[in-house]
């Protein structure tokens, strides 16, 4: 009656924090702190309700699956300003389609680029490892072998992209990098991208580039997939870049984002909606155009995350050499055991954190690379952020 490629898939990452916390309610009487879930905080920019509004005679129409030039533009004009692209280089006809969030492409995008068989044999899906916990899910839901690579802080918790073996990369069918990365906050270089690029053309594969974190930085921003391509030639050929509005302007509820890249497999996802997707409802395809035209409120975004970095970075540095991160809102702290520090925070301080074990998977000596560390999502904003942060310091140190 189940499908059995998703059996394995088991518990969700926050449903299995649940349970490893349940047996430590917490002893205090502090309004809990939930430094564990990556969600942004911060009221919306006005915009967002103001353009809701203005277009709230459009419920009572479907909305096109493909959304309409004005949103096709609008990203394309934030990818040429944000990205160091030349001109013309993203067609918004051909390269381009809008997206309810990022999570379900990333995970759709399983069984859309999953072929039956690759090179003879079941097509492997790689993935760094720690994750997010959706890449696994693409894999099992096109059959893919989820291939986890390890991804530790020596190599800037990117894969290593020389220790991929010929008969892996023949059968690989989709490659998940995220950058900035989630949980650790480092971003790839130039040459790591091309480098990931030229991989997927050799072995025709798809590199699927999770960048929904790329305005949320602290020094310059990072590099990304589309600039990669735009300095290698072969113009977007096996890469797909997943954007979204969650972080960049603080609105997950909205579940807004596009893809940019082949235009193959932009074509096939079109396809797949008119089918069984989920387009975006005119007003939020109105209030999106609005937010990727407008950058003010992001510059802000990132003054917000900014100021929690610089307080985490006074509180925590006199106990432990922190790790500020170059983007991303996540704290990766090495603490030793992340589980110990995650249930002795919740029970001693109602203070909520992941432990890193939890976004990772064992290796093939039997050790999860996540299990040091604790992630601190720092999406509170400062003065809550500074609370929480110093009854951590307090709890742990
Ligand atoms: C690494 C990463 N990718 C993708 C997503 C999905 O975001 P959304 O579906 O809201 O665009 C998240 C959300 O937390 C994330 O952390």
């Amino acid at each position: 009656m189940l499908n059995p490629n998703l059996a394995p898939l088991g518990h969700y990452t926050f449903a299995r924090l649940n349970e490893v916390l349940a047996d430590c309610p917490p002893r205090v009487n502090e309004p809990p702190i939930l430094f564990s879930l990556g969600e942004p905080q911060k009221p919306t920019p006005s915009i967002l309700a103001e353009t809701i509004a203005a277009h709230d005679d459009q419920w009572n129409r479907y909305p096109p699956p493909i959304g309409d030039e004005a949103f096709r533009d609008a990203v394309v004009g934030w990818l040429h300003r944000r990205f160091d692209l030349p001109e013309g280089f993203v067609d918004p006809a051909r390269n381009v389609v809008p997206v309810p969030g990022t999570r379900e492409p990333l995970y759709q995008i399983g069984f859309l680029c999953t072929p039956p068989e690759k090179a003879g044999k079941r097509p492997a899906v790689l993935m760094p490892n720690p994750f997010y916990h959706v890449y696994q899910g693409a894999a099992m839901v096109g059959g893919g072998e989820p291939v986890y690579l390890p991804a530790h802080a020596e190599n800037n918790f990117l894969p290593v992209l020389e220790d991929l073996d010929e008969d892996l990369l023949a059968r690989t069918a989709l490659f998940f990098l995220c950058t900035p990365a989630n949980p650790q906050g480092t971003t790839a270089s130039a040459d790591y991208l091309k480098r990931a690029i030229e991989l997927a053309r050799e072995h025709d594969f798809v590199l699927a580039l999770d960048e929904c974190y790329c305005e949320i930085y602290r020094g310059a921003p990072p590099v990304g997939g589309l600039e990669a391509c735009a300095a290698l030639g072969q113009g977007l050929d096996n890469v797909l870049s997943f954007q979204s509005l969650s972080k960049r302007s603080s609105a997950p509820g909205l579940r807004s984002g596009f893809l940019a890249g082949d235009a193959r497999i932009i074509e096939r996802y079109g396809q797949f909606v008119t089918f069984g997707g989920s387009p975006l409802p005119i007003p939020v395809l109105h209030a999106s155009t609005a937010l990727w035209n407008d950058d003010v409120h992001v510059v802000e975004n990132r003054a917000y995350y900014a100021e929690n970095f610089r307080l985490a970075e006074e509180i925590l540095r006199p106990h432990m050499d922190v790790f500020i991160p170059p983007a991303g809102f996540f704290l990766w702290l090495d603490v030793g055991d992340g589980m110990a520090a995650a249930r002795r925070l919740w029970s001693a301080a109602a203070i909520k954190t992941l432990p890193g074990s939890l976004m990772a998977r064992d290796d093939s000596h039997g050790r999860n690379p996540g299990e040091p560390y604790l992630r601190v999502a720092l999406v509170y904003e400062p003065e809550k952020t500074e609370r929480g942060l110093r009854r951590l310091a307090e709890t742990l140190f």
